[in-house]
Parts: C-alpha cells; structure tokens; sequence
C-alpha cells in the first residue's frame, strides 16, 4: 500500500558538551522509512537512541538540521506558516506517555475532546455531542454517559490514556504517533491499550508506536524499525526481525527480554558508550558493544543494506554490501 508519511535522509543535530569542548550530538541521523495505512510500525531502541527525537520531528515540533518528511507526497519538515502547521497536524496526531500530564484537570472529558473538533472545523456545536459519544465507543469508554462529564482525576490510568487516544483520533488523522503509551501505566491495563491500538487498524490509520519494549512491539506491531544511537540499525516485518534479527545490536536488545520463546544464542553484553552519537567517528557506532567486530567496522560506517527481501540491517558482517563494485571493474 502507498504510504502516506515518508521520512527521507532525516537528521537532527543538538550542541552538546560545554564552552570549552562544544560538541554535536547526533540525535538523529539519516533516518529513512515509510509509514502506510492500516500497519503499526514499531520504533525501537534503548534510552536516548533518538525515538521521540524522531517523533517530534515528524510532529513539526522540532525542526530537523536535514532531511525530508513528505506527508501524502508534499514535504512538511519546513514548513513554516502556521495555517499550513495547522494542516498538517490534523492528520499527523500524538498520543503521549503520560496521559495524566496530557489532560488539563479542570476540563471534561467532553471538553477535552470538543476542543480538537473546534479547532479543526469538524463539528459545529450541534453535532460536537453525537461525534464525541461516538469517540468514547470508539475507544471503548462506555457507557458514554458515565464518563462524559467526568474530570481527569475520576478516571484510571487506563480511562485516562482512552480519552487522550480518543482526542487524536478526533481530527480523523491519517498518523497517529505514540510515545511509550502504555509505560506509566499498570500493566494490568496495558493489554488493553494494546488492543484498542490494534483495532484502530480497521480505521486505516498509520502507526508508529515508539517503545523500548520489544514484547508489546512483537504484539502490537507489523513491522520494525530498531535504532542506536541516532541511526536505524535494523528494519523489516516485526515477527521475521525478531525471530531472526540480523543486527547484533537487535540481537542484544531480544537477548535482554525474559522470554523463554526466544530461540537465539545469547550474545555477551560488553561496556557500551552512551557518547556514540557525539561527534561520531566514520565506523560503526556499535562497535564497542558488538561481540561480531572486524576491523573495517572501526574504519567505515555501514550502509542500510536489504539483506535479504525485505530485511534491512546496518551491519558489515550480518549485512554485507553487495560488491557491485567488483562486477564493475573492467577486466585487466
Ligand atoms: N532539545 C534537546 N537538546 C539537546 N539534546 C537533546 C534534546 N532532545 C533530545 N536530546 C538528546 O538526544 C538524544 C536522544 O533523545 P531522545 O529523547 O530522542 O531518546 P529516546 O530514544 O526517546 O530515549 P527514551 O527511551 O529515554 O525516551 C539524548 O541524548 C537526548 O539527551
Ligand atoms: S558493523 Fe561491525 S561493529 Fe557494527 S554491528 Fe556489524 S559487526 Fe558489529
Ligand atoms: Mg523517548
């Protein structure tokens, strides 16, 4: 299916370090992938691997320092009029991590979800009721009337994130970003979320669910992009990923989850940086981690390469580039 956000080449670079050593920290770093309706993709990664980096530059939140994100063909990174922000944000939404944080304490429910209505020209007053009742189906926070009224503070966790996933979807939006939507929540309840995630697929919207839990990816998800540092190292259809991941970075991270399912050699931890991303050095940024290291992986950094079909992996060993090259040399 076409997608309907494509993100080309993005990179988004902070100063870091202090007067007398300034540094740039590259948060982001040429990240490219596509995002189609109906299908959940899963971004994954360890602390400080640059997700919500990612998801606040599609968000136009931030500006990114390159790179494209074409929203239905048009690109959107510099886009600087706040009618055409506007636009845009009605069909690009986000549901955040904390849902309580979200919500504003002295506003209803109702209210919560009248506003996007408002704002973006779908309901007018009469018809704001009947739209909002169908949201709160739609997000299974029924019966309606019981919950309409209520204020933040009388609903769960789980009521709480429903009204702030009922509020993105308000505007119709084509994407929906999630940030870790289901963390701070009890994990009791967190299924729950999971599930409704899966059926707003019918509503042919396009997800990506920002994680650094590989289970809920698995559960949730269609396919997987895995980043490090900045960098997508990994990315393919969740269950093949997963069960067969190519980047030992992707193995690291499966080789961490308690799962008895798993069916992987388990692959040593070794003394990581967390600085990779400054002022990063040509080579690969996983290399002091990587049990699989050869020499070229300090010298030159490795391309996303398609692996086999439909599996991508940055990886001079578990993904070697194909030596056109060599096929290109004329004779001697
Ligand atoms: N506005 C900013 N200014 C400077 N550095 C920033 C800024 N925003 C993010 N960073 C840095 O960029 C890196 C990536 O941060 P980001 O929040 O995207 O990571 P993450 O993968 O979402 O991590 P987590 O799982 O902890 O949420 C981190 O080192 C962070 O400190
Ligand atoms: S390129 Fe080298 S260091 Fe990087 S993940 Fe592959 S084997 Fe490990
Ligand atoms: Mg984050």
């Amino acid at each position: 299916m076409t997608a309907i956000l494509e993100v080309r080449g993005l990179s988004r670079q902070f100063r870091s370090g202090g007067l007398l050593r300034p540094s740039r920290l590259h948060a982001v770093d040429d990240v490219t992938f596509a995002l189609r309706p109906g299908r959940i993709t899963a971004l994954a990664g360890e602390s400080g691997s640059g997700k919500s980096t990612v998801a606040r530059l599609l968000l136009r939140l931030l500006t990114p320092s390159s790179g494209e994100v074409l929203f239905a063909g048009r690109n959107v990174a510099r886009d600087r009029r706040r009618r055409d922000v506007l636009r845009y944000r009605k069909h690009v939404q986000m549901i955040f991590q904390d849902p309580f944080g979200s919500l504003n304490p002295a506003k209803t429910v109702r209210a919560h979800l009248e506003r996007p209505l408002r704002i973006h020209g779908i309901a007018g007053r009469r018809d704001a009721k009947a739209r909002v009742d169908t949201l709160l189906e739609t997000v299974g926070l029924v019966p309606v009337a019981s919950i309409a009224d209520k204020y933040p503070h009388e609903l769960s966790g789980g009521q709480r994130q429903r009204v702030a996933i009922a509020r993105a979807l308000a505007a119709n939006p084509k994407v929906v970003i999630a940030d870790e939507p289901i963390s701070m929540l009890d994990v009791s309840i967190r299924i729950g979320i999971l599930n409704l995630m899966r059926d707003l697929k019918e509503l042919e919207i396009a997800f990506l669910y920002v994680t650094h839990d590989l289970a809920s990816a698995r559960y949730v998800a269609d396919d997987i992009l895995v980043m490090y540092a900045g960098q997508i190292v990994e990315q393919g259809p969740v269950d093949e990923v997963l069960a067969n991941p190519l980047h030992p970075y992707t193995r690291l991270l499966i080789a961490s989850v308690p799962d008895g399912e798993r069916n992987l050699e388990p692959i040593e931890i070794r003394k990581g940086t967390a600085a990779a991303a400054v002022d990063p050095a040509p080579g690969c940024r996983f290399v002091d981690r990587c049990p699989l290291a050869i020499a070229v992986c300090r010298q030159t950094t490795p391309e996303l390469v398609e692996a086999e079909p439909g599996r991508i992996a940055r990886c001079h060993v578990t993904a070697p580039r194909q030596r056109e090259d060599v096929h290109a040399q004329p004779a001697a």
